[in-house]
């Protein structure tokens, strides 16, 4: 199994190019069910859970093509086409490892009238129930059935448009319902919504392809149901978490680095706090430049919340920053009930964190001490990697494929800016 080394101490110094986000790339294949006319996604990145969602969706009966980037953050070119779709049956297997399967549910519904779906189960992160989708499509007219672990989903003569509060701005159920609610009967008004970005450009994706819809990016989505939606070609946008990640790098390590075609906007309540803690960020024309000279980062105080505040995606990053700085900090989170398991991790290397409930409180050290780590999701593992780039000596992250899940090329991307990391191959 595939681990990375780094060993720490070196500044940060050039330009990574950002790749396409995962959260939406994800959410627009599934969405490319909702046509029988070829999709065309340009700006997808090369990761896991994309070769994954293809899988899937090849078994539904979708065509699918790959024309790879080739330079690193180029993206590839993904030609999606569900002329019929011949079964609406998502396993176990593929569901269980990539939650995000379970948005096939909302096109599946739409064009195909109904779908049999594996209920995703919890995962590292805490439980992760699908209650308030199920609720949304019963509210539009399904049938929902669970039996043997599976959603059994029937809407025969089409959804029909409703009015629907989420009982939280879940980003999973506004885009599952939303994808649903564009074919449906009528109008459809959805309240409490997610305002993600990656919510938005799915909604600018499915209004591309001559979908009804109005109120993205605030918390009421307004759907009226059209007949038929039509092939498109889209890019997808930039990834915020990556940026964000790599943002929380170079603030980790010192340096200078551009972010080349970071979104500036995706990131304001990561900015602000870079700011507080010593950083500088700077909007180019290119993207985004983070700057941060010698003296150690100044301790922050943090919570996690829905868009536009700061991203649970980004706390464990973030921790990594906060291990470092002068000072202490209390990070709060609020999105998932069980997201600190990369806090004894970080322990191993030196770290003084203690948590209670839903609050960490970081005291930080001068100086974190490389060591053998690993974490059990995609951003407590990059943390890691983050911690390792400040630390003294080597560190060794196990346990990779939580990294390729959602970093495209990230050893690659970290070493053109002057990172001493491998990727070790047993
Ligand atoms: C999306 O997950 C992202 N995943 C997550 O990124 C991200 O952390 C999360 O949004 C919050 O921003 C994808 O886009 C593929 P939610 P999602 O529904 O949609 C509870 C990553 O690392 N809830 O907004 O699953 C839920 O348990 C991943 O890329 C219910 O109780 O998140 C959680 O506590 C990790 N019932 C909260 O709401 C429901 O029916 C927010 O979940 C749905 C959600």
């Amino acid at each position: 199994m595939d681990r990375i080394r780094i060993r720490g101490g070196r500044r940060l110094k050039g330009e990574i190019p950002i790749s396409g986000a995962k959260n939406s790339a994800l959410k627009l294949m599934a969405a490319a069910l909702l046509t029988d006319e070829p999709v065309v996604l340009r700006n997808v990145p090369r990761l896991a859970d994309i070769a994954a969602m293809s899988d899937l969706l090849m078994q539904f009966g979708v065509n699918l093509n790959i024309r790879r980037g080739e330079k690193l953050g180029q993206g590839d070119v993904v030609r999606l086409h569900a002329a019929h779709i011949e079964s609406a049956f998502a396993p176990y297997d593929i569901v269980r490892k990539m939650r995000a399967s379970f948005q096939v549910l909302g096109p599946l519904l739409a064009r195909h009238g109904e779908a049999k779906i594996s209920l995703p189960g919890g995962c590292a992160i805490g439980a992760r129930p699908v209650d308030y989708h199920l609720k949304g499509f019963e509210a539009l007219g399904a049938e929902i059935e669970l039996a043997d672990g599976y959603v059994l989903a029937r809407a025969k003569g089409g959804l029909k448009g409703t009015t629907f509060e989420l009982p939280f701005a879940s980003v999973g159920a506004t885009e599952n319902l939303m994808t649903g609610a564009v074919l449906a009967n009528g109008r459809t008004v959805l309240k409490n919504t997610a305002r993600e970005p990656e919510t938005q450009d799915l909604g600018h994706f499915l209004i591309a392809m001559g979908a009804k819809i109005s109120g993205l990016g605030t918390n009421e989505i307004v759907i009226d149901g059209v007949e038929k939606l039509s092939g498109v070609e889209y890019a997808v946008m930039p990834d915020r978490i990556e940026t964000g990640t790599y943002a929380l790098a170079t603030a980790i390590a010192g340096g200078e680095v551009e972010l080349v075609g970071a979104q500036v906007e995706a990131i304001g309540a990561l900015i602000e706090l870079l700011e507080k803690t010593g950083a500088d960020v700077k909007q180019t024309n290119r993207g985004v430049m983070v700057h941060r000279n010698g003296a150690r980062p100044r301790a922050a105080d943090v919570t996690t919340s829905v868009f536009p505040g700061f991203p649970t995606d980004l706390q464990a990053q973030y921790m990594a920053l906060m291990a470092t700085a002068e000072g202490s900090s209390h990070i709060r989170e609020t999105v998932f009930e069980n997201r600190f398991m990369h806090v004894p991790e970080l322990a191993r290397m030196g770290a003084d964190i203690h948590v209670h409930g839903d609050v960490a409180t970081v005291n930080g050290v001068a100086t974190l001490k490389g060591a053998p780590v690993m974490a059990t999701d995609l951003r407590a593992s990059v943390s890691l990697v983050l911690a390792g780039l400040a630390a003294e000596g080597e560190t060794i992250v196990n346990r990779v494929y939580h990294l390729d899940r959602g970093f495209e090329r990230l050893e690659e991307k970290l070493s053109a800016v002057g990172a001493d990391i491998e990727r070790l191959s047993t």
